[in-house]
């Protein structure tokens, strides 16, 4: 583990370090001189994206855990806290679910437990467990990832599993924030997030190995509607993390940010 360096940015914890939002926040905070704490509960991503992040010379190190155990998450933000001083913390792990139905009488309790505490309890437990250090230091940089599909998306489903439960987390996202900013904004605290809609990662990320396989009639109609003809890139999400992030967004909290191209 590499002690944090005087006059960097801080500790930047990043969830969903070894996907492919995730793994481009990474990167993208490290070249803004953060030192990135990266956790996921995939060991050997994990791994790969530590090298990936501190190739270039930057500050990293890997931790594995699910975002879903209180007592993990707990143990995760104390090991940050004891690597240095958390200023930012991005909230990204997240996702659908196997399960690709649609229909409500589909989704059992179990297929709704699971996505609602993939995406919307975990960061109900990491806010939680990084808020104190954040209030004692009177500073912090919250962002959270929701989806444009909180709005909903009419059709089949296509890269998203259970939709129905995957739309209600990604929106208690964007209301959790909403909320939390305005509880600890006399704090110094930020909270916002980021809604990205379609986004492809690196070669071999799920995303796109997902988008890759669909048949070419529905890959065809998920682009035609997309106003700019193309998904979007991790690191265009990646950028408006980074900026939210950043000591200089100190005016902005509270908001959803799309990142959409126009959707
Ligand atoms: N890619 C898109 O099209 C898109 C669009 C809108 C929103 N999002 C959201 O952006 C975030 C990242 O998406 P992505 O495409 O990079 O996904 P991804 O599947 O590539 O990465 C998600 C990461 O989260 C990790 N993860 C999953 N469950 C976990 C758990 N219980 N504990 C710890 N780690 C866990 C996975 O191992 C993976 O590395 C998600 O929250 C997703 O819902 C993605």
């Amino acid at each position: 583990m590499n002690a944090i360096k005087k006059g960097d940015s801080g500790c930047a914890i990043v969830t969903g370090a070894a996907g492919g939002i995730g793994l481009a926040a990474a990167r993208q905070l490290v070249s803004q001189g953060f030192s990135v704490f990266l956790v996921d509960r995939d060991e050997g991503g994990l791994q790969a994206a530590l090298k990936d992040v501190t190739a270039g010379g930057g500050n990293a190190i890997a931790h594995v855990a699910d975002v879903t155990s209180t007592q993990q998450v707990n143990e995760a933000v104390k090991a940050a806290a004891g690597w240095g001083r958390i200023n930012a913390l991005v909230n990204v792990a997240g996702g659908s679910g196997p399960k690709p139905v649609r229909d409500i009488e589909g989704i059992d309790d179990t297929d709704w437990d699971f996505v609602i505490n993939l995406n919307l309890k975990s960061v109900f437990l990491f806010c939680r467990a990084t808020v104190p250090y954040m209030r004692a230091q009177r500073y912090g940089r919250i962002v959270n990832t929701s989806s444009s599909y909180s709005r909903g998306r009419k059709g089949p489903v296509t890269t998203q599993g259970t939709r129905l439960a995957y739309a209600a987390a990604k929106a208690g996202i964007i209301g959790f924030g909403a909320q939390l900013s305005k509880d600890v904004a006399d704090c110094g605290i930020t909270v916002n997030t980021v809604v990205p809609a379609l986004t492809m990662g690196e070669p071999g990320s799920r995303i796109l190995e997902r988008f890759q396989k669909l048949p070419d009639a529905a890959r065809n109609t998920v682009l035609s509607e997309l106003p700019m003809g193309r998904p979007g890139e991790a690191y265009e999400v990646a950028a408006a993390i980074g900026f939210l992030a950043s000591e200089s967004a100190s005016y902005v909290s509270g908001i959803a940010l799309p990142v959409d191209g126009a959707l």
